[in-house]
């Protein structure tokens, strides 16, 4: 899987997204979440392969098993690398995601991986506790979730970078830590709760970054995509 950071493609229709990502390099992996998706539906997949992109389509699923394995199987068509699901639709629904991802694939092609949301970067510890009504840390309820989504044999989680070194611990290096909620350090937190830096994150385990608004919003997103991708490869210590 590439490990260059993924932005996040918070565009509201696939000219606007396709205009920003002209400067950057073929190969750069990049973010199709609801916005984008729900308003131009798989042509933005087929479009960003055709020009060579990796793709994460962050759905983020959560019905129930067979809804979501029919979904599955319908996503394994548009071309994606990288999708998922919320870990809070439970182990039954994570294994649906996968065996329909499995029947969507065709024969000699390869499945895109799938890792599964734990909680939300944008949720604090007293927003779960309240809201979701969870009377233990954040951090246990995020490992939690990693275990059941690696029980289920899904390839990783999304999770915030506070949590990628106890996930790394319990479910392994290899397992997939996918953490949003990074900013460089004088950049706005926006509606993120949970966050930190490029450097923190590669520190901390994450095994892929994912930045939106620090790079669509900067004036020159090259070069904050560029400063982001040396923090997060340790070259600026
Ligand atoms: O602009 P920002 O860097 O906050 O964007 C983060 C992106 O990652 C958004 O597209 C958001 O939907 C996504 N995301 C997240 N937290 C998760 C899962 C996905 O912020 N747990």
């Amino acid at each position: 899987m590439n490990t260059s950071p993924i932005i996040a493609l918070d565009f509201k229709h696939q000219e606007a997204a396709l205009s920003f990502l002209k400067p950057f390099e073929t190969g750069t992996f990049v973010k199709v979440g609801m916005q984008l998706f729900y308003k131009e539906g798989p042509s933005i997949l087929y479009r960003l392969k055709e020009q060579g992109f990796d793709v994460f389509l962050d759905l983020k699923l959560h019905d129930i098993p067979n809804t979501v394995k029919s979904a599955m199987t319908s996503l394994a068509a548009v071309g994606a690398d990288l999708v998922n699901v919320h870990a809070a639709g439970g182990s039954l629904m994570m294994e649906a995601a996968l065996e329909g991802l499995d029947i969507g694939t065709e024969a000699g092609q390869s499945r895109p991986s799938i890792i599964a949301v734990t909680q939300l970067t944008s949720t604090t510890e007293a927003q779960m506790q309240r809201d979701q009504l969870i009377q233990h840390s954040l951090n246990d309820s995020v490992l939690h979730y990693a275990k059941l989504a690696q029980a289920a044999k899904l390839d990783g989680v999304v999770c915030s970078v506070l949590e990628a070194s106890s996930i790394a611990n319990v479910c392994g290096q290899e397992f997939l830590k996918v953490t949003p909620g990074i900013r460089l350090a004088n950049d706005a937190a926006h509606d993120q709760k949970r966050i930190a830096t490029p450097a923190e994150a590669r520190q901390m385990g994450s095994t892929q970054i994912v930045v939106g608004r620090s790079i669509t919003g900067a004036v020159d997103p090259v070069a904050a995509y560029e400063e982001i991708a040396r923090q997060w490869k340790g070259l600026n210590e």
